[in-house]
């Protein structure tokens, strides 16, 4: 066999999906590619004034929609959550009206289902994010991925904008409690369980929908802290921090990048040849589809100016690497893009690029062998289990601040609980709740209990109506729902009514327990001292009262820890990855509570800790294990937490930074060793010239209260 024929025999087959995409590529004519390109929200193809349950297409609007604009996408609800029935008649609509088109390709239907399908009325609402990352638990995650993916296909969809991969470490921006917290391992652990859970091997398959990663990259960190504000960022931290956990849920498989809707030092995210050209598609070898945010390529012209046209916005996004527009009220992107490909400022090549790309992701979510809804799923949309899966990611997202013994509560205590969230479902779920903003409490399902509801039925108690008739005073605080930039503050402090009326209530001698409901950690001030517990609850969605009073009466061991820095002081903004610059003698780091902070009802005690060499070839690894220990008298989850600090590097080291972490079951009085790998890649920074590097030298290893040192060569 001569060398020619074996190489020959080798050559990879043709991949079908790319075969199928290049076949169809080649009969669209300009119009349908650019039609590819354009996504319009369902209000435009809908009925006026008809939202919600009224909701009606308009077989006029749908037409024009699909017939002469050859729309790729279409987006959200109008106004309230729908039934799965009525999803189903829209889906089916669509495919109808697509199979009149010359080249019928199918439209792929978008949705937030950002805490489970929550645009699907009596669909499952899981814990948001923050609460998520709360739980330190990827297997969690991973669940709620896979019962988002099934109830939101269920409901006849097959892409899904989310997860949010920005990194929290504004606390005061409005959507901090979209994302996994502040630390790039532990949000890049979560997302990408997610996205596994979402996707499973295949995004075609009949239970799974395609995954969408936004908002990439650096949204999150306004320096004002106001939604939409600009980002001041250098190349390093972007790199070390911002976009680690993007990149991970990419490679875990995501098939499409939601742009930044803000800007980076000047940059707007939509024109941002570097992040969505250079390093998402050519770096990182993307295959997938580049969507902007809502109106956002408009804003390039109308906010940003940058575009001193609205037709250069279009030509300026389209060559920064976007392949989608959600314009999405109007059409005018079709008209402006096919005036920009006619008078050559935008390359035929780029278009088919873009449109190979949306096609693909078409294929592969499964849309043209099975365009129409699964009755059979509708069928099965609600399951005993997706609910269990659900109240047990809302109790191990509940952290447990403070305690000065009054919790556990015993049974039959009486009670009075107060507060503004004390009976609020909306607060415990907040926005993207079966509307945008999540704030219509009379929406939401009354089969699952407020907090207040649930330790009545919990606690075995009654709740008395004073605190003079009370043994303990639980207070219910935090914020009310709100989502995007509706949720601006002036000020991260804790509403001052609020405040003063825990001073009012420790006045009364009784114990104060302090609930918090809210989506970032505003600043407790004087709560912190007047109250005997406080039990962080963040927005642990439906499950969230009944979790929350199992936890008041013992009945679950609280396992949450904090995924974030709890603030102390309204101007003092850190991280648990502090520089040493930030942490001086006159001028000490002052945290509230620390990033990986929880406390239990029972106690965990660390020995051994232990190295398997105290040094590091460059291309070996360290073994480090440590034995943990329930000594309490009750069952419990620990999470163990590897953080390695560099004692010195070329550029000024970081106090430290989690490189490992494992949530494990104890039994009382149960000893288990828990060990971790640790490798060059994990003492890597970006060094003086943006790039990583490997600097030999010292490090510095901590697990709990223990250390251990050792050098890599
Ligand atoms: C948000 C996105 C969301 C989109 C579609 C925008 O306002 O920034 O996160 O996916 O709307 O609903």
């Amino acid at each position: 066999m001569s060398f020619f024929r074996l190489a020959a025999q080798r050559a990879p087959a043709p991949d079908p999906v790319e075969a199928r995409v290049n076949a169809l590529l080649a009969r669209m004519s300009l119009e349908d590619k650019v039609g590819q390109m354009t996504e319009v929200a369902i209000d435009v193809v809908s009925a006026g004034n008809a939202t919600g349950l009224n909701h009606r297409l308009d077989p006029d609007k749908l037409r024009n929609a699909i017939q002469k604009y050859r729309v790729g996408s279409i987006l959200n609800v109008n106004g309230e959550a729908y039934t799965v029935d009525h999803w189903h008649e829209v889906l089916n609509a669509i495919q109808d009206e697509v199979e009149k088109s010359k080249l019928k390709i199918p439209v792929i239907y978008e949705i937030d289902s950002i805490h489970g399908a929550n645009y699907t009325r009596n669909a499952v609402l899981f814990p948001q994010s923050i609460s998520m990352a709360a739980t330190w638990n990827p297997a969690l995650a991973r669940r709620a991925g896979e019962i988002s993916a099934f109830q939101t296909r269920a409901s006849g969809i097959p892409w899904n904008y989310f997860p949010v991969m920005d990194i929290g470490r504004q606390p005061a921006w409005p959507r901090f409690w979209e994302t996994f917290g502040e630390d790039p391992l532990l949000a890049s652990r979560l997302g990408a369980a997610y996205v596994e859970g979402l996707q499973g091997q295949d995004y075609g398959a009949p239970e799974k929908v395609a995954a969408c990663v936004k908002h990439y990259a650096g949204y999150s960190m306004p320096f004002n802290g106001k939604d939409r504000t600009p980002a001041i960022l250098d190349e390093r931290t972007l790199r070390q921090v911002i976009l680690p956990p993007y990149e991970a849920a990419v490679r875990a498989g995501a098939p499409t990048v939601m742009v930044n809707s803000g800007e980076i030092s000047g940059v707007p995210g939509h024109a941002n040849y570097r992040l969505l050209t250079e390093i998402l598609k050519q770096e990182w070898g993307f295959k997938g589809f580049v969507v902007s945010d809502w109106e956002d390529i408009k804003r390039l012209h109308t906010r940003d100016r940058v575009a001193a046209t609205p037709k250069e916005a279009v030509r300026m996004a389209v060559m920064a690497g976007v392949d989608m527009s959600m314009v999405p009220m109007d059409y005018s992107f079709y008209d402006l893009l096919l005036a920009c490909v006619k008078d050559g400022s935008v390359p035929v090549s780029r278009i088919d690029d873009a449109v190979r790309r949306i096609l693909r992701v078409k294929y592969k979510a499964g849309l043209f062998d099975r365009p129409r809804p699964d009755a059979g799923l509708k069928a099965r949309f609600d399951q005993p289990a997706f609910h269990e899966a659900n109240l047990e990611a809302a109790r191990e997202s509940l952290v447990l601040l403070k305690n000065d013994g009054v919790l556990p509560l015993a049974k039959g205590r009486k009670v009075f609980v107060t507060g503004p969230n004390a009976n609020s479902r909306s607060a415990m779920n907040s926005g993207w709740t079966i509307t945008w903003q999540g704030d219509q409490e009379h929406l939401y399902p009354r089969d699952k209990a407020t907090i207040a509801e649930a330790i009545a039925r919990i606690g075995g108690t009654a709740l008395v109506n004073s605190p003079a008739a009370a043994d303990v005073i639980v207070a219910v605080l935090g914020e009310k729902a709100y989502c995007e930039t509706p949720g601006n503050i002036e000020d991260l402090a804790l509403d001052p009514a609020q405040i003063r009326l825990v001073e009012d209530l420790k006045a009364t001698g009784k114990p104060v327990v302090t609930v918090l409901v809210q989506g970032r950690p505003r600043v407790l001030q004087t709560v912190k001292a007047n109250s005997a517990a406080i039990l962080l609850a963040m927005l642990p969605g439906a499950e969230g009262g009944r979790a929350v009073a199992e936890v008041l009466f013992g009945e679950v061991n609280p396992s949450g820890r904090l995924p974030f820095t709890y603030p102390r002081n309204v101007n003092g903004y850190t991280t648990y990855d502090y520089k040493p610059l930030e942490n001086t003698h006159d001028n000490p780091v002052a945290a509230e509570y620390p990033f990986g902070f929880g406390l239990s009802y029972t106690k965990y005690e660390y020995s051994d800790l232990r190295l398997s060499a105290d040094t590091m070839a460059r291309n070996g690894s360290i073994t480090v294990s440590v034995n943990v220990k329930n000594t309490g008298a009750r069952a419990g989850k620990e999470v163990v937490q590897l953080y390695v600090s560099d004692l010195y590097r070329e550029i000024s080291p970081p106090n430290k930074e989690l490189k490992a972490f494992e949530k494990i079951p104890l039994q009382p009085g149960e000893t288990r060793v828990v060990s971790f790998t640790l490798k060059p890649s994990d003492l890597q920074f970006v060094g003086l010239n943006n790039k990583w590097k490997v600097e030999p030298g010292d490090f510095k290893v901590r697990v709990a209260d223990l250390e251990k040192q050792f050098t890599l060569k």
